[in-house]
């Protein structure tokens, strides 16, 4: 009886520092929400929460909570997921495309994720709180990106399970959604996945959109850079399915290490300080997406 009651508290215990119970689908109310770009149409978040594998080396486990966002507007439909452990120690992986290093940790209502973009000085700070009720959830972003700052806070409320249907079905393929997509890699990834694999680009070469893009074009074949990617991202596929059983092993920044020109040689040092300085006065990397 003694420890029943013993374990009893223990659980109790434990349940006080646990993960809130974010797990569900949530619909944001857009008159008090507060979220830059296009005007939205809809916006929905899914979040999952279970135990899962933190370090596959040493196999140890921590709660997880994964958050799929789905947004809507005129531009069209735009899907992102954010993966998290509760357990305040850094994992990178990859958001929006772009390895990340992500902390969580939680206290009472709230949930926080600190999320660092590796190599460049872009971060954020995601708060997920809880009402007592249960009933609303406030996500609060705050960062910066590409030098300027990102704000966002959106107010949300529990919808039955049914209303995640949108966030669960498969994406619009990236060859249906756009007009010019010519490589089989490419053409049979969802639209979110495609836009995430620009931001890879960008991030991969050092370089902003426009160093393959004509802006507000990005459908035109105008520049050479665009046409080497093509050929490019054909060669990383060809090597990856012959050497590497078709296991993404081989990518982009494996080359090019956040450079236009992959090197050839270390740099010397002044060659490392003129670089830093162009890339000082140079356009942000990570450039909005256009959705
Ligand atoms: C290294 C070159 C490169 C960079 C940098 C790059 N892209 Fe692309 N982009 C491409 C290539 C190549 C395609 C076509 C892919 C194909 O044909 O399979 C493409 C296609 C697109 C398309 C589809 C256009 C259409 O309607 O056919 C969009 C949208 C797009 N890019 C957005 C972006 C955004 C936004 C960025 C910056 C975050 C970006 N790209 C950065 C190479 C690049
Ligand atoms: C196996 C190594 C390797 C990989 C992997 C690789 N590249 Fe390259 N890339 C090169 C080399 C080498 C050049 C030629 C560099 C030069 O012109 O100085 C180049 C050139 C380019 C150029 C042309 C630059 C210019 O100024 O015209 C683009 C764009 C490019 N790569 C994009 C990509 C993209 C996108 C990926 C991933 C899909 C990728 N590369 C993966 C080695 C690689």
């Amino acid at each position: 009886m003694r420890t029943l009651l013993a374990v009893a508290l223990m659980t109790a215990g434990l349940a006080g520092a646990a993960t809130p119970n974010l797990a569900g689908v949530w619909k944001a109310d857009l008159t008090k929400s507060k979220v830059p770009g296009p005007p939205l149409t809809n916006y929905l978040v899914m979040i999952e929460q279970k135990s899962a594998v933190f370090d596959r080396r040493t196999k140890e486990e921590a709660p997880e909570v994964i958050e799929t966002t789905g947004t809507w507007s005129q531009r069209g439909a735009m899907r992102s997921v954010l993966t998290a452990f509760d357990n305040g120690k850094p994992i990178v992986l990859s958001y929006e495309g772009v390895p990340t290093r992500l902390t969580g940790t939680s206290s009472g209502n709230t949930f926080t994720v600190i999320g660092l973009v590796a190599g460049r000085p872009d971060h954020f700070k995601r708060t997920y709180e809880l009402s007592t009720d249960g009933q609303t959830l406030t996500i609060n972003v705050e960062g910066e990106a590409g030098g300027h700052p990102q704000m966002s806070t959106v107010v949300l409320t529990k919808q039955p399970d049914a209303e995640g249907e949108p966030l669960r079905k498969p994406e619009e393929l990236a060859s249906v959604v756009f007009k010019n997509v010519k490589t089989e890699t490419m053409k049979n990834m969802g639209s979110s996945d495609f836009i995430n694999q620009m931001h890879y680009f960008s991030w991969s070469l050092g370089k902003p959109c426009t160093f393959c893009h004509v802006e507000h074009k990005f459908d035109a074949d105008d520049k050479k850079e665009k046409k080497s990617a093509r050929k490019m991202i054909d060669m990383v596929a060809a090597i990856d399915k012959d050497n590497f059983e078709g296991h993404p092993a081989v990518r982009c920044f494996t080359c090019h290490g956040d450079h236009a020109h992959p090197l050839q040689y270390p740099q010397f040092p002044d060659e490392i300080a003129a670089e830093a300085a162009r890339n000082a006065q140079a356009a942000p990397a990570n450039a909005p997406a256009p959705h």
